[in-house]
């Protein structure tokens, strides 16, 4: 297709907003997919996605466009996930396009990750197209959406704003129209030596693995010698192909257009998304700049859980090429044995990843405490170390001082509401930097550790304010804390695994709670184990898991008296030091710790 009919958009919302429901209108529209194979949101096939109903991947569809002023138009979308765990899919999606439709839910007006994904899209330089979405609801409050999209940038204050259905289809042509009159067609020359950008990867065992690319300069033919840049890896291109949205085979990809190359590579760590791809004859002197890096925000533990280390570790190399915010490193527990710390953008995404093992590989994993990095000050020579993993902290004796990384949080929620999420903000320990509650909705800006809101947070604010509050974090750097690591023992050993890092003034709280749940979930052994909290060489709380035993007592009805004390008196032999370290550690175990308020 000629590159001045081309369109490369995404489509940008906060979560839920209905991005996924108007990707299946245009398709429905451009007659990609037919009506009647239409399946509830046919572009969310991951198991994950169809159980949570939330997008996690991007995808990438090929449609063509039939415009009132004639022309065929090639509209290329990247439907792009909501959720806040996922804004790194956002920006990967955003530097492959041009223009973004920013869609905003009228019953919600503009929320936490409309203004997020609103302004990576301007960092990105894109053209924008406002669409009001959900008009067909009664709740639909559509005149002060409109005022809420304004006030988010001055461009936007002339700009004109669709109000649509997805749902019904009200409004999607008026849409389909603006795509081609508001979003710029590509630049780039088809005769220049050709980049491609690698904006997502994936692992299919029948072909190894396939680069999504978007070309910037240059054609892409098949049957080509060409390079990834950062590995320096040749590849032969025999297949190269368009999503429709399956994959579909063509003979070239020229600037503009977004589609598949089957690299023939295996080994995952040679395809690396935000590289560039180039012809190895002609190879371009100034590649593509690519992303940043992800920076992981939770560390957790994942062992697996049926002896598949090897499994487990081929299953997390694949899941990076299709998700490179996902970190990784190997661990070795004494408790658990080898296995990996891992690091995720947070804690939606710590469980996304759990299930993708278990639904696309066939893994259970076995997850540990989750925990932040601290930057822990030395005593000797003020040497300052970062730690992912509570064993690794240092004597407390050795530490100086211990620092924690803090977000500015933005708490938008209505003025009736807001002593309410005072009251939850200051349980986790967030001070309040700025309020203003002039309008009817209180903005109100805390300061609060990353532990504090990385966990239960949004889910306690979402249900204290009714579901009308929203949350938006920015890095603040670290801040001083006083935490402390517990050290949890059971039967007088310490289980590393067990181990995790809180503030001071919620140990002992934390520990008596901790001990207590123990004693249900530790499973039981023939002899008595206790357990226990440890912080700073002090037990802070105890419990004894009681024995499995045989009551001899009142079992065995037919043996003499003489017999039963005999096995009475077995049975209380002290056998602690009999069997040490052989507690079985259940995934149960671990959720008392994740479990605790
Ligand atoms: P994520 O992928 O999770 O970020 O969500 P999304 O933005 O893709 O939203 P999705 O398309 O999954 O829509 C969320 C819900 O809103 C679904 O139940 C849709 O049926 C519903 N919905 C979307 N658009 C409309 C609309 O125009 N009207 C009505 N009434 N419901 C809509």
């Amino acid at each position: 297709m000629n590159q001045k009919y081309i369109r490369n958009f995404s489509i940008i919302a906060h979560i839920d907003h209905g991005k996924s429901t108007l990707a299946d209108r245009i398709m429905e529209l451009t007659h990609t997919i037919d009506k009647r194979d239409e399946k509830d949101q046919l572009l969310d096939d991951l198991k994950v996605e169809q159980e949570h109903g939330v997008t996690v991947k991007s995808r990438t569809v090929r449609n063509v466009y039939q415009a009132k002023d004639g022309h065929q138009y090639e509209y290329n979308f990247i439907d792009t996930p909501g959720h806040v765990d996922f804004s790194y899919e956002v920006s990967k999606s955003l530097a492959a396009s041009d223009g973004a439709i920013l869609l905003v839910d009228a019953t919600q007006g503009v929320q936490a990750q409309t203004v997020a994904n609103y302004r990576l899209a301007k960092k990105n330089h894109l053209a924008i197209i406002p669409v009001i979405n959900k008009v067909d609801m009664p709740a639909a409050n559509v005149e002060e959406t409109e005022e809420q999209i304004r006030e988010l940038d001055d461009d936007l204050i002339e700009a004109e704003i669709l109000k649509i259905s997805a749902k019904t289809g009200l409004g999607v042509e008026a849409v389909l129209e603006a795509i081609h009159t508001r979003i710029p067609a590509p630049k780039g020359d088809p005769k220049e030596t050709l980049k491609a950008l690698v904006f997502d990867s994936l692992y299919n065992p029948f072909l190894g693995i396939i680069a999504y690319v978007r070309i910037f300069e240059g054609t892409l033919k098949t049957d080509e010698q060409a390079i990834l840049v950062a590995e320096n890896v040749n590849i032969q291109t025999n297949e190269i192909g368009i999503f429709t949205p399956e994959m579909k085979q063509v003979d070239q990809l020229s600037v503009g257009d977004v589609g598949y190359v089957v690299t023939g590579l295996k080994d995952p760590q040679l395809v690396r998304v935000g590289d560039t791809l180039t012809l190895k004859d002609h190879p371009t002197k100034t590649p593509l700049q690519g992303y940043e890096s992800a920076k992981s925000v939770v560390f957790a533990g994942f062992y697996p859980k049926n002896n598949d280390y090897q499994e487990l570790k081929s299953a997390l190399a694949k899941l990076v090429l299709n998700d490179p915010s996902l970190h990784y490193r190997e661990e070795l527990s004494d408790a658990l044995g080898p296995g990996f710390r891992c690091g995720f953008l947070g804690m939606f995404h710590l469980q996304i990843i759990q299930e993708r093992l278990k639904n696309e590989y066939g893994l259970e994993v076995l997850t540990t405490a989750p925990n932040v990095t601290y930057r822990i000050h030395l005593k000797k020579d003020g040497e300052v170390k970062e730690i992912t993993n509570p064993t690794q902290f240092p004597y407390f004796n050795e530490i100086d001082y211990i620092e924690e990384p803090i977000v500015n949080a933005t708490i938008e929620v209505p003025n009736d509401l807001m002593s309410a999420v005072m009251k939850l903000a200051d349980q986790h320990k967030g001070e309040l930097m700025d309020m203003d509650s002039s309008a009817k909705n209180a903005e109100l800006i805390y300061q609060i550790p990353v532990s504090e809101v990385a966990y239960q947070f949004f889910n306690e604010l979402k249900s204290v304010s009714h579901g009308y509050a929203t949350l938006d974090t920015e890095d603040a750097g670290y801040q001083k804390a006083d935490v402390v690591k517990v050290e949890v023992d059971i039967n007088y050993s310490p289980i590393d695994a067990l181990s995790f890092v809180v503030h001071r003034s919620d140990a002992a709280r934390l520990t008596q709670e901790l001990v207590h749940k123990l004693k249900y979930t530790v499973p039981r052994a023939l002899y008595p184990m206790p357990a226990q909290a440890i912080v700073e060489g002090k037990a802070l709380a105890r419990v004894d898991i009681p024995p499995l035993r045989k009551n001899a007592a009142v079992s065995a009805t037919k043996k003499s008296i003489s017999k039963k004390q005999d096995l009475l008196r077995r049975q209380s032999v002290n056998k602690r030091q009999a069997v040490k370290n052989n507690v079985k550690l259940s995934q149960e175990v671990f959720n008392s710790i994740l479990e605790l308020k």
